[in-house]
């Protein structure tokens, strides 16, 4: 891992500081940091295919959640050199909604991304995340950030996130979360969040911590 004193270490903070409002022209690169960074986290792995076509299985589920939740919601951020991106559903947005047309070309890409084995653990998980996701208060829910591996460690996922929770704040709503990886709990937490539920998508899955943060005067 690169040294995280460093001077381009800090350069690269200093832009996932100042994060901006990814576009079409910005799809790629912010896939491959997403495809990248989720590369051994504990619940995409239990979910996805294990063969030699996981890294191309990711890739294919991050193409449909940048295409078709992140660029049409316009809360999908990224700094210039792609080291992070953070992809938020706006309360306006919250169930997620797809017209039926998307929903049947999304059964593919899970094959792709699951293989034919792994359909009964989306759902699985689908349906659990629903299930815990809080419903009674607007709010803004991270569905995914993520680092690139050679940048991790390094401030940037704290830096972005400090500007997105910004933002939010000033709009005086409460953000929502749920941390696939135990090791992530505490950075939350160090943003203000509090784990309000804690659940696994079947016996033999993962656990996942729900993590509710109130707004923030400031
Ligand atoms: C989680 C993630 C976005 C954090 O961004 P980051 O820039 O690596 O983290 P920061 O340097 O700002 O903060 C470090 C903290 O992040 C957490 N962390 C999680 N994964 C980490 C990793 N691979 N390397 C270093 N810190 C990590 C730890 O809590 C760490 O605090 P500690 O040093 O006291 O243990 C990033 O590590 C990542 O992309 N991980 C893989 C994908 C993922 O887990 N996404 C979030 C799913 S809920």
């Amino acid at each position: 891992m690169a040294d995280a004193h460093s001077d381009a270490a800090f350069e690269r903070r200093k832009r996932a500081a100042q994060p901006r409002r990814a576009t079409a022209a910005d799809r790629e690169q912010v896939i491959e940091c997403l495809t990248a960074a989720f590369a051994t986290d504990p619940v995409m792995s239990w979910i996805g295919r294990k063969d030699a076509k996981r890294d191309q299985g990711r890739r294919a589920m991050f193409r449909f959640l940048v295409g078709k939740l992140g660029l049409p919601g316009g809360e999908l951020w990224t700094a210039d050199d792609y080291g992070a991106a953070a992809l938020w559903i706006p309360p306006e947005r919250a169930d997620m909604k797809l017209p039926w047309w998307e929903e049947v070309r999304l059964l593919p890409t899970i094959m792709t991304f699951t293989g034919i084995g792994g359909l009964s653990r989306a759902d699985a998980f689908r349906k659990a995340a629903d299930k815990h996701h809080p419903k009674d208060k607007p709010h803004f829910y991270l569905m995914t950030v993520g680092v690139n591996p050679k940048f991790q460690g390094q401030g940037l996922g704290s830096a972005l996130l400090e500007a997105n929770l910004a933002a939010i704040d000033a709009k005086g709503l409460p953000s929502y979360l749920e941390s696939s990886n135990e090791k992530n709990v505490p950075l939350y937490r160090r943003h203000g969040y509090q784990v309000i539920n804690e659940f696994r998508p079947a016996p033999d899955g993962p656990p996942l911590w729900g993590m509710w943060r109130e707004a923030k005067a400031r």
